[in-house]
């Protein structure tokens, strides 16, 4: 009778401890977390694209040669079995445009090893992957070729190893890739045209693999893609005007609104499509992902704080408002009047309620401060130029107040560590619509480059990352926000990018020149804390640290 008593008392006081830590103060950091702070149907999974694992990256010495503007002659991966140059292709063999491109033969070669892949994700536990289909591999010439059909069959055989091992496909159609005769033939996303290029090749991917892939992506992050590729010349086609950069053509004021306009079209069309002839093959559902900063005001200033809610929706708004309200934010329609592109209401009522879900990609917090109401200039390296512009919705963005970063420095420029802004950004999109379900489709961590190599196997940094932006999102979740999972990024490390092999994401780590998959520790954390993690769960400690090297 005693023991029971004492039983009791130890359970009720563990619940009061768990329900005081679950209501703790909102400004304080969360840490501790566990599987079973995420409802059982949530899905844990890793997330890649296509260009960034499937890529081989050759050295200058590599053969290109052009024949003519559209006809290219490759010896390499990425031209192998019928696909065509696509607009990462060219624009990693132009010198300069690739931090580290004269690396010779970097890979993971995921296009000859996903078997190998497959079971990795499997021995982790993962119940989702999120994965993207190269465009310029099942449609080398768009829609003037043929199907390729020995890509068709190569996602077909990923897709069902992973529903074999009970892992759900969460596919991306576009992950910033097109087959570059598009971009020769009439000027990529710029142009209208590319809608029909788009809408086909989701056809083609939607009659392919809709009977087994139940959760589709129709873009990834439009907002990210537009301002690097139109505005800040990082991606290609490198277009832009000053004060962003000196480009040889383009127009950093206006054409990320028409590229964003032509993308937002072409996924209402896509997803009409979807919803008319393929998603009843499965009850199947169809969102789309945003780089989702979070923003806090500079200072108390309420200019601040408008400006704060201006990056929000500047940011995200760019793509969710139209594609949940049919119109983009006011916040926007307000400072660029005429020059943004309108949707007739015909447009209007295609894309509004256009989503199932909404993908978010979050990485970080930044400062915002306002710019209307006086100037900004950027001294800093965390800041970038151009705040005061109207397609930066007049805002000055930072990483720094006073020289003191926002959260710990990472290996990337603007993504700091701020494990907070995962629960603000969850319920900041929950607010604004109304509770649409989310999936966190990213979130990761790299070192900065100078201590990467000596935490590259032992990224106890990584582990912390995850357990508290993790912590966070249970937060958010218990709050009420609708999230049904969340995707490490990256599954293994890969090609980040301009900014080359350097910056590292990945669970594992992939050695050269054998390609071997090494689990770094955080793969073998990222196991314990969906297999075994326990009410009882203790933040990362060294003991830890040395028992999960040791396994
Ligand atoms: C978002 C992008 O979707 C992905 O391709 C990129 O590698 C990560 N962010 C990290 O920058």
């Amino acid at each position: 009778m005693k023991t029971a008593k004492l039983k009791c008392v130890i359970i009720v006081t563990y619940f009061l401890i768990a329900s005081i830590s679950a209501v703790k103060s909102s400004t304080e950091e969360l840490t501790n977390v566990k599987r079973s702070d995420f409802p059982h149907e949530f899905l844990f999974g890793a997330a890649t694209s296509a260009y960034q694992v499937s890529v081989f990256l050759f050295s200058k010495c590599l053969t290109l040669s052009l024949s003519s503007s559209l006809h290219f002659q490759v010896e390499g991966a990425f031209h192998e079995d019928g696909k065509s140059l696509s607009n990462w292709d060219i624009f990693c063999h132009i010198d300069g445009n690739v931090i580290d491109g004269s690396n010779a033969e970097i890979a993971d070669d995921h296009y000859h090893r996903f078997m190998e892949d497959i079971e990795i994700m499997e021995s982790l536990g993962l119940t989702a992957y999120r994965f993207s289909i190269s465009w310029s591999r099942v449609l080398p010439r768009g829609k003037l070729g043929v199907i390729n059909q020995v890509a068709i069959d190569f996602y077909s055989k990923i897709i069902d190893n992973l529903v074999l091992r009970g892992i759900r496909p969460f596919v991306t159609l576009f992950h910033f890739e097109f087959p570059h005769e598009l971009e020769e033939r009439f000027g990529g996303w710029l142009s209208p045209l590319m809608q029909e290029e788009y809408v086909y090749f989701a056809e083609v991917c939607f009659r392919s693999f809709s009977d087994r892939v139940k959760h589709w992506l129709t873009f990834n992050e439009i907002n990210l893609y537009a301002e690097f590729a139109y505005e800040r010349a990082v991606f290609p086609p490198l277009r832009c005007s000053p004060p962003f950069g000196d480009c040889a053509s383009g127009n950093s004021d206006v054409e990320p609104l028409v590229v964003a306009h032509n993308m937002l079209l072409a996924h209402g069309q896509a997803a009409k499509l979807y919803r008319e002839k393929f998603k009843s093959k499965m009850d199947g559902v169809l969102g789309i992902t945003v780089s989702a900063f979070m923003y806090v005001p500079l200072t108390d200033d309420e200019n601040d704080k408008e400006a704060a809610n201006r990056a929000l929706a500047f940011n995200n708004g760019w793509t969710l408002d139209p594609l949940v309200f049919g119109e983009y934010p006011p916040e926007m329609r307000k400072i660029h009047g005429s020059e943004l592109p309108r949707f007739s209401a015909e447009q209007s009522l295609l894309l509004s309620k256009s989503i199932d879900f909404i993908g978010i990609n979050h990485y970080g917090t930044l400062y915002a401060k306002d710019c209307i109401h006086s100037g900004c200039i950027c001294n800093d390296s965390s800041c970038t130029a151009g705040s005061d512009r109207a397609i930066r919705g007049y805002v000055y963005t930072a990483g720094e107040r006073d020289g003191i970063p926002i959260g710990e420095r990472t290996g990337m420029d603007r993504f700091y560590v701020v494990p907070r802004g995962m629960e603000d950004i969850v319920d900041y999109i929950k607010e604004r619509y109304n509770n649409v379900p989310m999936f966190v489709t990213e979130n990761g961590f790299s070192y900065p480059v100078e201590k990467d190599d000596s935490f590259q196997l032992h990224d106890v940094g990584r582990i912390q990352f995850h357990r508290s932006y993790l912590a966070h999102l249970a937060q958010a979740i218990r709050k009420g926000g609708d999230v049904r999972g969340y995707f490490v990024w990256s599954l293994m490390d890969n090609f980040e990018w301009s900014n080359g092999y350097g910056i590292k994401f990945g669970l594992y780590q992939i050695e050269h020149p054998t390609l071997k998959r090494i689990p770094k520790l955080s793969a073998t954390w990222y196991t314990d804390f969906l297999n075994k993690s326990t009410i009882f769960d203790a933040p990362i400690s060294c003991n830890d640290a040395s028992r999960l090297q040791s396994q």
